[in-house]
């Protein structure tokens, strides 16, 4: 694979520079975001009264911790422009959740806010090996989702040629990569699954196609997926990070030269990871919940907001800002299965060591005589068909032993494991909703 890292002198100086220069920008940046927050949105001024503190005691970095955290269904009883903190009439851009399991989560960004958004992206693109000129694939959906919309941005700020693309139809998506020669692509990981069996089916071998790099986020992926990705398109395959609520893409990413977790843009994002029980800020390097403030966001200040993704803070490498270690899932996405905690990203680490099976895989979730039972559903790669079910057996055994769970296995015929094209829906929940056994509910979609 060619060696994409960026010239260092096309990068931002903020991203290389001292840790010191860092925490001052953001200690100023921070007072003015507790202070634009708490002066123009009621929702932060009652929740900080509540919690008797006040912007002007913020002194130093650390004391953020003494405001009161933010949760998704403050900004749905705050629906539809509650958490606004800036006439309406200067909002330039609304997104929205997609809303599907209750009321959809709405966020605003005035023109500068569009602004830094294409600037953290910009950084982002670059970041992954994407210089100008370079013609990018975008596959994200556009719409209300900020995917789409939030990499464009990005792409036109870095100056590169972008084709909006967005999901589906998938034939046309290998086609447009293949006689427009995109150099990259950005999409899920899960639809970038979808693509490459589109090039097998259409006979065309994807490591021969023009993609240098990849560009997967919007949901969790892990390290044994990027090895087969990269190798299935020769290419680069790293990190994006990013939500709604905080931003949309570009809160973090990976750095192409190094790909050892996602450098949070922390001069517009202050990170914080916090025991998920006891809500204590938790040092650098243990797992918890990210936490994030915004220290720039006009229209949508966003103060300790729980994202309820799980991971970890840990020092810079390629770049001076912090990284995040790649999101092991969300807290809503954890599995308890008579009393051990299984991702999704656990099951797909063990998929990928069995070589007859294809990548795909949907986990369904069943009570059957008050215990619940938990079936993946995988399939054999087209050539292996025969294969099958030895390999079905094989995964079982490798989740038993690795992950410490028993689970059913059912092999699917190629091609029978629904196909995302967008976010995959990982966990299909059967099981009656009474709550009776305390196991974990899933199949969150927005
Ligand atoms: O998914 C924004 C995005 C678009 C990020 C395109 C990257 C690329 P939401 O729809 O608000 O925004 O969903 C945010 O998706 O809290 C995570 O649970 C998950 N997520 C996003 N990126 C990653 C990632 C977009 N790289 C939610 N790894 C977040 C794991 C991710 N999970």
């Amino acid at each position: 694979m060619e060696d994409l890292t960026p010239p260092r002198d096309t990068l931002d100086p903020i991203e290389i520079a001292s840790r010191d220069e860092i925490a001052a920008l953001q200690l100023d940046r921070m007072r003015w975001s507790l202070r634009h927050a708490y002066d123009n949105v009621p929702f932060y001024r009652t929740s900080f009264d509540a919690a008797g503190v006040h912007p002007d005691d913020l002194t130093a970095l650390e004391d953020l911790a003494t405001f009161p955290f933010t949760v998704k269904t403050d900004l749905r009883d705050n629906y539809p422009f509650g958490m606004f903190a800036v006439p309406r009439t200067q909002v330039r851009r609304i997104h929205a959740s997609s809303g599907t399991t209750g009321q959809p989560t709405v966020v605003g960004y005035t023109e500068r806010d569009l602004d830094s958004w294409a600037s953290v992206v910009a950084r982002s693109l670059r970041a992954s090996g994407l210089r100008p000129g370079d013609i990018l694939h975008n596959a994200y959906g556009y719409g209300l989702f900020t995917g789409g919309l939030g990499i464009h941005l990005g792409a036109d700020k870095l100056g590169l040629s972008t084709v909006p693309i967005s999901g589906g139809m998938t034939q046309r998506q290998v086609r447009l990569i293949e006689d427009f020669g995109a150099t990259g692509i950005t999409v899920t990981p899960s639809y970038a699954l979808s693509i490459i069996d589109e090039y097998h089916a259409q006979g065309r071998d994807p490591a021969q196609s023009p993609l240098k790099v990849g560009i997967f986020g919007a949901e969790p992926w892990t390290n044994a997926m990027r090895l087969e990705i990269e190798q299935a398109f020769d290419m680069h395959a790293v990190d994006i990070y990013g939500l709604s609520e905080v931003m949309g893409p570009g809160v973090a990413n990976e750095c192409v030269e190094t790909k050892d977790g996602l450098h949070i843009w922390e001069d517009h994002f202050y990170p914080e990871v916090i025991d998920p029980e006891t809500g204590a800020v938790l040092p650098d390097g243990e797992l918890g919940e990210l936490v994030f403030t915004s220290l720039t966001k006009e229209a949508f200040p966003i103060i300790r907001y729980r994202t309820r993704d799980l991971t970890r803070l840990m020092p810079g490498t390629a770049r001076s800002m912090r990284r995040m270690e790649k999101v092991t899932g969300r807290s809503d996405d954890m599995i308890i299965l008579r009393g051990v905690n299984v991702f999704p990203t656990q099951i797909e680490e063990q998929l990928m060591t069995v070589e007859a099976l294809a990548p795909h895989f949907q986990v369904q979730l069943d009570r059957i005589e008050h215990r619940d039972v938990m079936t993946v559903q995988v399939e054999p790669l087209p050539a292996s068909a025969a294969a099958g079910e030895d390999a079905g057996r094989a995964l079982a055994m490798k989740i038993k032993q690795v992950v410490g769970v028993t689970v059913a296995v059912t092999v699917a015929a190629p091609g029978g494991v629904p196909r995302s094209q967008g976010k995959a829906v990982r966990i299909v929940d059967n099981r009656p909703k009474d709550g009776a056994t305390g196991a974990t509910p899933a199949a969150r979609k927005d």
